[in-house]
């Protein structure tokens, strides 16, 4: 039996700004994942340093930071079997060149531009993503994010 698993997905300024939204999160439904919950909306330089905390110190933190505050992002809620690694799968490597040598189709090659503009974010564990989707939807509870009708609230 087949269990469902929930992620955080971001699409991230530099892929909002090409207008690219729409088809990402086309590709992420044609990936078999379902889009339980989703809203744009810009972060400020606290948060992002918030949900950046763990590379706080490390020498790309402030070119992240000031990328990720650099206009609106879509963050997402996805939902699919074993949804962690399947996202992370689907983005590909961290570094869109290297992406775009390594897995061509995924979608930091398709949409990123460098290892700062790279497009997508994924949570990296299902611990991660609990705490990544508290933190960008902290008005759903857990349960609310079960039915498809958790997705015509946003
Ligand atoms: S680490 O140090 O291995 O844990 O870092 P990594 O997992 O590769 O990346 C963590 C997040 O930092 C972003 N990153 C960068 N941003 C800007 N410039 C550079 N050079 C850079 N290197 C890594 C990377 O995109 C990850 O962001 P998220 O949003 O988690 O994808």
């Amino acid at each position: 039996m087949s269990t469902l698993e929930r992620t955080l997905g971001l699409i991230k300024p530099d892929a909002v700004r090409a207008g690219k939204s729409r088809e990402i999160m086309q590709l992420a439904e044609l990936s078999g994942f379902q889009l339980l919950a989703k809203k744009t909306l810009q972060l400020s330089q606290e948060r992002a340093e918030e949900f950046y905390a763990e590379h706080q110190g490390k020498p790309f933190f402030p070119g992240l930071v000031g990328f990720m505050t650099s206009g609106p992002l879509y963050a997402m809620v996805l939902g699919r079997e074993d949804a962690v690694k399947s996202w992370r799968g689907l983005m590909g490597p961290t570094n869109s060149l290297t992406a775009r040598e390594q897995q061509p189709t995924c979608l930091r090659a398709l949409y990123g531009t460098n290892g700062t503009q790279n497009a997508t974010h994924g949570s990296d564990s299902s611990a991660s993503a609990n705490r990544e989707i508290a933190f960008f939807f902290p008005e759903l509870q857990p349960d609310a994010l079960e039915g498809p009708e958790a997705t015509a609230t946003y």
